[in-house]
């Protein structure tokens, strides 16, 4: 690998610069990724290896950011469920799963061939980079996941997966641990196609009050990241939402926590111990700012960083389309010379 220094510091090393990578790097912000999707939807382009190895590199080109990401979403595996999702471009699932009727429906089918245009892509990217960085592949978490298929949408008040938490909690974990033997399956097969590490996308644990997580939830979680940690390549766990889930996260068998912007870095290092790795943390909101605030906004995170074992500098959640691709450029090269 030409530039390992993400893989060194998930491995708790601390490289001369610390690496950087953005979530949603490839993306609407980019004119060169809006002018693929003017092209083919965004459903297609998820199935199109050829093109998500395109659009997994542009922001290796134009930025510079020390790791790739493959272009996918947490929500194609839903493939091998037999459940359609359309993006609009926010997802929605015409026929969402709330009963023990509607769970009895679903096809589980092994993702390999349900995803094999997944894996494909991963192949694809891993031939375009030609090791230059390593190739980050993903899934969502089990409630993550979960919450999209019983909600049909991006929900705001996650009122039918909490229904069916407190009033079916056996059907919920029922739910839970088939999801998270799903997952298991889906990401094995993303590091036999060749991925160099994995991030699991925990967005919408914040819905849940703590308590709930830790009875509901984290149990799946673990096992997932238990089963993953097996495959032998880096595990990086991103929980978003509450702060106060961050010492669940950190109990959790991952190699690297991931923060978001809710909390101070500082402040989340003294949670989960000098001990652990972190990634974070900027609001990618704070890219919408002038170039002197990003670059003193950069620095001071990366300076909270060094407190920790190792530090992977990303945004506390994904990039906002309505980012100056020259922004994120400044701040790629600012967290390089820090
Ligand atoms: O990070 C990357 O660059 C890799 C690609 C990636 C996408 N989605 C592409 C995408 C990744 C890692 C995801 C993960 C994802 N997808 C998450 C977890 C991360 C998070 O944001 O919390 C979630 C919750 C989803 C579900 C999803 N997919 C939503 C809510 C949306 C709409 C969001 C929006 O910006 O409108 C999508 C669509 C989506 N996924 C887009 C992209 C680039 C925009 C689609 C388009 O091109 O029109």
């Amino acid at each position: 690998m030409q530039n390992d220094s993400f893989l060194r510091a998930c491995r708790g090393e601390r490289p001369e610069r610390t690496p950087i990578w953005l979530m949603r790097q490839a993306g609407r912000y980019l004119p060169e990724y809006r002018a693929v999707r003017a092209k083919v939807s965004f459903e297609e382009l998820c199935r199109r290896p050829d093109l998500c190895a395109e659009v997994t590199l542009q922001p290796i080109d134009r930025l510079g950011v020390d790791a790739a990401i493959l272009f996918s979403d947490i929500l194609v595996v839903f493939d091998a469920l037999g459940v359609d999702v359309r993006f609009e471009p926010s997802p929605v699932i015409a026929t969402p799963v709330r009963t023990r009727a509607d769970v009895d429906r679903l096809q589980w089918i092994d993702p390999r061939e349900a995803c094999h245009y997944v894996y494909a892509a991963v192949r694809a990217c891993k031939a375009a980079l030609a090791d230059r960085v390593p190739l980050i592949g993903f899934c969502g978490a089990p409630f993550t996941t979960l919450s999209y298929l019983v909600e049909g949408k991006t929900s705001r008040e996650f009122e039918h997966v909490k229904s069916l938490m407190f009033c079916e909690p056996g059907l919920f974990g029922h739910m839970m641990s088939r999801l998270t033997d799903l997952l298991i399956d889906y990401l094995r097969g993303q590091v036999e196609a060749g991925v160099d590490a994995l991030q699991v996308f925990d967005s919408w644990a914040g819905a849940l009050a703590p308590d709930d997580y830790r009875e509901h939830v984290q149990p799946h979680t673990a096992r997932l990241c238990a089963a993953v940690r097996e495959f032998g390549v880096p595990l990086i766990l991103f929980t978003r939402g509450n702060a106060n889930l961050l010492a669940y996260s950190a109990e959790m068998p991952a190699d690297v926590v991931g923060v978001d912007w809710s909390i101070d870095l500082a402040r989340a290092i003294d949670v989960v111990g000098p001990e652990r790795v972190v990634q974070g943390n900027l609001d990618p909101f704070a890219l919408l700012g002038p170039p002197a605030l990003v670059e003193r906004k950069a620095r001071a995170v990366v300076a909270a960083g060094r407190r920790a074992r190792a530090h992977i500098f990303n945004l506390g959640h994904g990039i906002s389309r309505h980012t100056d691709p020259a922004i994120a450029r400044l701040l790629v090269d600012t967290v390089h010379d820090a």
